[in-house]
């Protein structure tokens, strides 16, 4: 058996379940590409039983060609390409396309595609007028879950979701203008002149200009910083069906426009335990505050006062390859800054090494993850901490598109509805006010 990705074969595969009344019930056993096979049970409801699993931990809810995690061996495959790879030698464009796309572009592609995307970089003017209803105070992510969404009220001729060419232009319009809404956001949290973009600058290049330039002088960038970011976007570009992309693909299961589902999986993202890691381990070093309490912070996790922030995976039980990378730019970053010597780096350093070598953290298996770098880094780069899970949310956003694409491509989508064990009250007689 194949269905429209062509990837699943049946092989006559069985698992089978018995119920306790006696009754046999026979489920395929699916294979992928790669990775673990999958008990189908997506006809059990006609037996009277369904399954229970809170949190998903043993559910595959689609199939998808998108992305792919080992996180035992600690691979991340976009379409294919192990994630080292392309950090090293690809752009976040060229990725962006890869993940839309399924193919890596060929010269003429990329051009085409970085000019389209560039050409949708400025946004409606009503939206800046949008942007002084939100206090200056407002967090960011507020901001953004609020203006993203109120993008739906701007494209009423292109938003039929069947028209691949009106989705095609979603996906341009939301990957150009992730970026200007994001920087807006900060300016205007800051009382600062919004900039407008620059189509003569590169992707990372324009967001860096609109985050940090101002209309009274030049602004000069350097390119090894430039490059950092740009890693930091490729890193965080898809993660397969992770608590905000579910979100996406759930709302965009019921038919929302993209504007809307891009929108709920901001506010997914919003929350510590997705997209907030960075700025939560950031804090934890500055808690921390000096080299000489790294071993009395290290005794209190061991007695689970508290966790090791930036570190372990609920998917990489090995070292997260992200996190491979972000470390060596790390590195570069602090280096070009001049800041080897800074104190929160150093102390970084000392709680890797200690973590690495521990037998708490050996048998459990925690390594730190991308999050353990990228606040270093993103700090250094002069973004402030309440910008770090926008940046986030603006490299996802490539990541939601392709996987909501993906899913409206299909054949065989449905509005998606999980079910409950439903553990209330029975059935009981309305108590009128007077005796209850
Ligand atoms: N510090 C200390 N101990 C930890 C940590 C940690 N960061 N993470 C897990 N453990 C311990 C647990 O106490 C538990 O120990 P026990 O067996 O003695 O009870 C064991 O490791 C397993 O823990 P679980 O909670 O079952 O691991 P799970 O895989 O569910 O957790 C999670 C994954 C939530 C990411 C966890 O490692 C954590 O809280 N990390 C810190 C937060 C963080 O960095 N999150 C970012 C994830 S990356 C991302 O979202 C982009």
């Amino acid at each position: 058996m194949q269905n429209k990705q062509g990837a699943i074969r049946q092989d006559k595969r069985v698992a089978t379940l018995t119920l306790d009344d006696g009754r046999s019930i026979e489920l395929p056993i699916l294979s992928g590409t790669l990775g673990q096979d999958v008990i189908d049970i997506h006809g059990m409801s006609k037996w009277g039983v369904f399954t229970y699993d809170p949190a998903f931990f043993s559910t595959a809810s689609c199939t998808s060609e998108i992305t792919f995690i080992d996180g035992d061996a600690g691979f991340l495959y976009y379409r294919g390409y192990p994630i080292e790879q392309l950090a090293e030698k690809s752009d976040f464009l060229e990725v962006c396309y890869l993940l839309l796309n399924g193919q890596l572009p060929d010269a003429e592609q990329k051009s085409n595609f970085v000019r389209k995307v560039t050409s949708h970089t400025m946004v409606h003017d009503q939206i800046v007028k949008f942007f002084s209803g939100f206090r200056r105070d407002a967090h960011p992510m507020a901001v953004m879950v609020g203006v993203v969404g109120a993008l739906s009220a701007f494209y009423h001729d292109s938003l039929d979701i069947n028209n691949p060419e009106h989705r095609n232009l979603a996906a341009l319009r939301l990957l150009g203008k992730l970026p200007t809404i994001a920087a807006m956001a900060y300016k205007y949290h800051n009382g600062y002149p919004f900039m407008y973009p620059k189509y003569k600058l590169g992707y990372v290049e324009n967001f860096i200009y609109m985050m940090f330039a101002n209309p009274a002088e030049d602004y000069v960038q350097n390119p090894k910083l430039v490059r950092a970011l740009e890693r930091i976007f490729i890193l965080h570009a898809d993660h397969e069906q992770n608590a905000s992309t579910s979100t996406v693909r759930l709302a965009g299961s019921s038919g929302a426009n993209p504007f809307a589902c891009i929108s709920s999986g901001i506010a997914a993202l919003w929350g510590p335990a997705h997209g907030g890691a960075n700025e939560a381990a950031l804090k934890m070093l500055e808690t921390i505050g000096d080299v000489s309490k790294v071993p009395e912070f290290v005794q209190g996790v061991k007695d689970k006062k508290y966790r090791l922030m930036g570190f372990g995976h609920r998917v990489y039980k090995n070292m997260d390859p992200r996190a491979s990378v972000m470390r060596d730019t790390c590195y570069e970053v602090l280096q070009e800054l001049g800041l080897e010597n800074d104190k929160l780096f150093k102390l970084a350093m000392e709680l890797e090494q200690i973590a690495l070598h521990d037998a708490y953290f050996i048998e459990r298996k925690l390594y730190p993850n991308v999050d353990f770098y990228s606040g270093i880094v993103l700090r250094a780069l002069g973004i402030p901490m309440n910008m770090f899970t926008v940046i986030f949310a603006v490299a996802r956003t490539i990541g939601w598109i392709s996987q909501w694409n993906e899913m409206m491509e299909g054949d065989d989508h449905k509005i998606g509805r999980p079910r409950q064990l439903y553990v209330g009250a029975t059935r009981r007689d309305f108590v009128e006010m007077g005796k209850r």
